[in-house]
């Protein structure tokens, strides 16, 4: 399976603050936010992945990831010139996708739990159609609202509704298989000009291959586009990881526990970074040593 990131778009929420510099490149507490979804995919055990941006930004994600060897995956770069939609991903990332079943994630979402790398399995094992992830949300207006049977076939996806049949909200980590290229190929721009995912997820939904997965009490999802909700998930990863010692979104520690790279390049990234981020990376290592 193939992965994307999308991590391009305007970011006009933030601004002044993303006029020069690209959302997903802006610190979440101790990382760059675009650790927290890549390391989801590394999670799923996806290691063939896409970045999608704008071109300014690709030679900074170069300078943070380069070839993604140092993290035992292959990352490779694509430009978006303009933010066309998020189902755009899937033509520009054609070639690379070449036929294999794909997961999208947006480049500022944060996802948190300790479910969460089955719930990433469990979607991966399903071969056929689309699977997107519902999160119960208190404010269900504001999002895509996912309504559902018995067996967690959607029933339907309202776009920000006065009335809402439920308080499922769509997030953005998707998995598709080979077909959504085509679809994403055949939809329309919407009223606001873009190629909307909910128009994807629509087809998946009307050919009755569209099931969600539900992130419900015990999960975080959290989105980052606003000044309250960036400075909200920076404290929300501080609280986590000063409370347990443990860090949410390191792809360095997902790449070793993955089994991706070696004790000995996870000394090296170590030794790279002269901070509390390198120390936890050699902590790992040696809390491993005394391991019982
Ligand atoms: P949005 O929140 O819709 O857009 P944005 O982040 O550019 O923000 P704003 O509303 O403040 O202008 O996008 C969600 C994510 O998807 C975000 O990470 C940007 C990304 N994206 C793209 O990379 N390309 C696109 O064409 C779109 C629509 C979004």
């Amino acid at each position: 399976m193939k992965g994307i990131i999308l991590a391009g778009g305007k970011a006009t929420r933030l601004y002044p603050i993303t006029k020069g510099v690209c959302k997903q490149l802006l610190p979440i507490y101790d990382k760059p936010m675009i650790y927290y979804p890549l390391s989801v995919l590394m999670l799923a055990g996806i290691k063939d992945i896409l970045i999608i941006s704008t071109a300014d930004a690709i030679p900074q994600f170069q300078s943070l990831f380069a070839d993604g060897s140092d993290f035992g995956i292959k990352v490779s770069y694509s430009v978006q010139e303009k933010p066309r939609g998020i189902a755009e991903a899937f033509i520009i990332g054609e070639s690379f996708i070449a036929g294999e079943n794909v997961a999208l994630i947006l480049g500022d979402n944060i996802f948190f739990g300790s479910g969460l790398a089955g719930e990433l399995k469990k979607a991966m094992a399903q071969k056929e159609g689309a699977c997107v992830f519902g999160y119960y949300v208190n404010d269900p207006q504001r999002y895509g609202v996912i309504n559902f049977d018995e067996n967690h076939n959607v029933l339907s996806i309202q776009e920000k509704p006065k009335v809402h049949k439920s308080h499922w909200a769509v997030t953005g980590l998707y998995f598709y298989d080979r077909k959504v290229v085509r679809i994403a190929k055949e939809i329309l721009p919407s009223k606001r000009g873009e190629l909307e995912i909910t128009d994807v997820n629509n087809v998946y939904l009307k050919n009755n291959k569209l099931k969600v997965r539900l992130l419900g009490q015990g999960y975080a999802w959290l989105d980052t586009g606003t000044y309250d909700s960036l400075i909200d998930a920076s404290m929300f990863i501080k609280t986590i990881e000063d409370r347990q010692g443990l860090k949410i979104g390191c792809i360095e520690e997902a790449a070793y526990r993955k089994g991706y790279i070696s004790k000995d390049k996870l000394l090296v990234l170590a030794n790279a970074v002269k901070t509390s981020y390198g120390n936890y990376l050699k902590k790992i290592l040696e809390e491993e040593k005394y391991a019982v």
